[in-house]
């Protein structure tokens, strides 16, 4: 073959290959019913949804619908009564956002003992928990169809920043008449708050106190090859996947997700291999063992991941790329277009004035101790920013340990005990 066939041989190939696994992670499989994998043994946790699973352990839970500026529909939850609380509610409200790729559940994947959602609600706070855009509790729109629009899916973190997170919180304050809430966001969670303090003036007003679990902004410093080498690879195919039709990713009931839900369960040994790969995925030196136990794992991978859009995931891949916190970086000459620049405008740090407690971790291989250092440099009103003791406190960790009621609640209970009125 003459170069120039190699080359159209090879862009071709490329391309069929992109296509192919991204049609592996984003095509819904045949749904395989409930009562099948209950005879499969999946756990039953593992099947259930918000509701139901916070129900099956005696606390009762709201759905609550949410329709953003720009036609998103919403799901939050709110635990209305939790099983250990007996007293009257502590207010103001506290609105809990999950991270990339995760949804409500994964607040109360590891139980009862230990979900942050339990224990917070325990402490009997008015707790509501978000899901934002394109995950499966969110997955709707007021007149776009995520299963043909492609529209849909051209969203990132600016978006949910702008649009999700500010219409969460007015529907909290408005349903429950308080002029503030109290938000508590994880990695992606926190970094959506930022955005819509940066992109959205006197939204931040409206929060009395910011709690940041591992708090994703800048992620230079990120050391999880697979994470990196995941997002980068988004942000190089995006246009090719684009062009393919394929805009969501890893999304609940791909064959993605469906797999490691099965895998996981299938024998003790394949459960132990999907403890590993949680420990790879988040850091390669030194796994937290036990930390996460086989049971949470089981149950964690039928509500994770809970889906994405290929764009959020690139921007995640140029994060970690760049020394800024930046919106999202279409080239110079697009920029140009764009932004009348050719370097992406910066989010602006200064904007966040609320007041911010930030708890993370040493051994935390996708938000990494050195970023975290250099956004609380950033933010002007930091009020206490607390390194975990255990040294090999994960990224996973937060949403899924069972340690979390003696190593990050206490830490959390005191800051909202001290933000509350009344
Ligand atoms: C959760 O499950 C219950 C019971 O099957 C169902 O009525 C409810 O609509 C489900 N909620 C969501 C958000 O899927
Ligand atoms: C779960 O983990 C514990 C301790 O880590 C171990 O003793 C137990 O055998 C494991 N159970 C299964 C079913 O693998
Ligand atoms: C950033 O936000 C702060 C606080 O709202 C404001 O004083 C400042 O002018 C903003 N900076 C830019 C570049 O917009």
């Amino acid at each position: 073959m003459t170069s120039k066939r190699l080359n159209t041989f090879n862009v071709l190939f490329i391309s069929l290959a992109v296509v192919a696994v991204g049609y592996v992670i984003r095509t819904p499989w045949l749904p395989i019913r409930r009562e099948t994998k209950t005879s499969m043994g999946y756990p039953e946790d593992s099947l259930m949804n918000f509701t139901e699973l916070t129900g099956k352990y005696g606390y009762i839970s709201e759905e609550h619908h949410v329709i953003t500026d720009d036609g998103y529909i919403l799901t939050m939850f709110r635990i209305a009564k939790a099983k250990n609380c007996h007293k009257r509610k502590r207010s103001p409200p506290v609105l809990l956002m999950h991270g990339l790729l995760q949804s409500s559940d994964s607040w109360i994947d590891s139980g009862p003992n230990a979900g942050l959602a339990y224990l917070i609600s325990d402490a009997c706070y008015d707790l509501w928990l978000g899901n934002v855009r394109g995950n499966y509790y969110s997955r709707g729109h007021v007149h776009l169809n995520p299963d043909k629009d492609a529209e849909y899916w051209n969203f990132y973190i600016e978006e949910i920043g702008m649009y999700d997170v500010p219409a969460m919180i007015d529907y909290v304050l408005d349903y429950t008449g308080f002029e503030k809430l109290n938000y508590i966001g994880f990695s992606q969670g926190t970094g959506t708050f930022l955005v819509m303090c940066s992109e959205r003036p006197g939204y931040c007003d409206k929060v009395q106190l910011v709690i940041g679990l591992a708090p994703a902004a800048r992620q230079i410093n990120t050391k999880s090859k697979i994470f990196r080498t995941l997002t980068q690879t988004f942000d190089k195919v995006e246009g090719a996947l684009s062009m393919y039709g394929v805009q969501e990713v890893l999304c609940k009931g791909a064959f993605s997700q469906e797999f490691v839900a099965y895998f996981c369960q299938m024998s003790d040994f394949t459960e132990r291999l999907c403890e590993t790969i949680i420990d790879v995925f988040d850091h390669v030196e030194s796994p937290h063992s036990g930390s996460i136990t086989n049971e949470t794992t089981k149950v964690l991978f039928g509500h994770f991941p809970a889906g994405t859009s290929v764009h959020n995931m690139a921007r995640y891949g140029q994060s970690m790329k760049s020394d800024r916190f930046e919106k999202f970086n279409y080239g110079k000459e697009q920029n140009l277009v764009i932004y009348g620049s050719e370097q992406p405008p910066l989010y602006n740090l200064s904007a966040t004035t609320v007041p911010v407690l930030c708890i993370y971790g040493k051994n935390d291989g996708l938000v990494d101790v050195k970023d975290v250092e250099w956004l609380m440099s950033k933010l002007p009103n930091v009020i206490e920013s607390v390194k975990v003791e255990e040294p090999l406190w994960t990224h996973m960790d937060v949403t899924y340990s069972q340690y979390t009621g003696d190593t990050i609640f206490p830490k959390i209970n005191e800051y909202l005990l001290k933000y509350t009125s009344a």
